[in-house]
């Protein structure tokens, strides 16, 4: 994984408060719990007493009880009491599990990957007008068998749409694609579509050859690991590709609107788009699973064409993102 990064890894609903929810996210096993306040904390799930998982454990007084002795950890990670020692005994500072930087922006929960010394030098960045205030979404979850990197390709692969989803986006055989035209930051890649059908004269422009791009689809990944689709500026898919491990992901998706604000139709028309979104995920997961290898990387044995565009960006600035921890010492 990518050091130094946030990482967006739960849905805020999975960490109820005075709960614990644990989950393994970037190939560690880390409790999840909130305290009376709300506030999430994230600390390593394995008991520095002997090892039990604190999963099944209490939330007490803003401490996350260990169901085996009951040890008791702030959300630091740092044992505060050792029940069998008594409870007014002081705890040496060994006895401590590894914590994590949480932060919770907009219903969703994100951990700082980073080196053990380093505090957040940012922020986790979202997408600044997908506001929960202004719009109503509704989300599911999908496990996928593949690396993150693979998950989030599928999202920026154009090529696919017209293949992939007939029956649903990518219905009337637009399979020309000119550009993308992408437009490439610091951590965000923004790009534009234009599928057309292929009359067998056009031909697919360059992406400096597109013009009044405003006027096109326009989706966004912001690094580490979440999307969004402007389908419409009222009507947007929001994406965030968890990291389980090196082989696995977890999908959020949610599916956002603003264009029906009364009270039980905006329910109906926000079920119905995220049912939606659910049948187009499973299309792209048939496929996607089949690839081989299971993650994807800059160099690697691909053949790769100008429709492919936003996908050699994300493998660019992931490459960078690699050389830039090789050079931390
Ligand atoms: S294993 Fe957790 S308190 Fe003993
Ligand atoms: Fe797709």
């Amino acid at each position: 994984m990518i050091l130094n990064e946030w990482y967006a890894v739960l849905s805020s609903n999975e960490v109820k408060k005075n709960k614990v929810a644990t989950v393994k996210r970037l190939g560690v096993d880390i409790a999840f719990f909130r305290d009376s306040q709300g506030k999430v904390w994230a600390i390593e799930d394995r008991c520095c007493h002997r090892g039990a998982s604190l999963g099944a454990g209490k939330v007490i007084d803003d401490e996350l009880q260990c169901p085996f002795h009951g040890f008791r950890y702030d959300g630091n990670g740092k044992v505060t009491t050792i029940p069998a020692n008594g409870f007014d005994t002081p705890v040496d500072s060994r006895y401590k599990v590894r914590n994590y930087h949480v932060r919770e922006v907009e219903d969703m929960i994100y951990l700082w990957w980073g080196r053990d010394y380093f505090e957040p030098d940012h922020e986790p960045k979202v997408f600044k007008d997908l506001t929960s205030s202004e719009f109503s979404y509704m989300e599911f979850s999908d496990f996928w068998a593949v690396h993150y990197t693979r998950a989030i390709e599928n999202q920026l692969d154009v090529v696919h749409v017209p293949f992939v989803h007939k029956s649903t986006i990518g219905r009337g055989y637009k399979t020309l694609i000119s550009g993308p035209l992408v437009v490439v930051t610091e951590d965000r890649i923004k790009f534009y579509v234009m599928a057309e059908v292929d009359d067998g004269v056009k031909k697919p422009l360059h992406p400096h050859e597109i013009k009044n791009h405003e006027k096109l689809n326009a989706l966004e990944f912001q690094f580490p690991n979440t999307w969004h689709n402007i389908v419409t500026p009222d009507m947007r898919i929001f994406a965030a590709f968890a990291p389980v491990d090196e082989e696995r992901t977890v999908i959020y998706i949610r599916y956002y609107q603003r264009f029906v604000k009364t009270p039980l139709l905006k329910w109906f028309v926000t079920l119905g788009g995220i049912w939606f979104s659910r049948i187009v995920l499973w299309q792209d997961k048939r496929v996607v699973l089949t690839q081989v290898p299971k993650y994807s990387e800059y160099r690697m044995n691909e053949k790769l064409i100008q429709g492919d565009l936003p996908i050699i960006e994300f493998r660019k600035m992931r490459a960078r993102k690699i050389e830039e921890d090789e050079n931390v010492l």
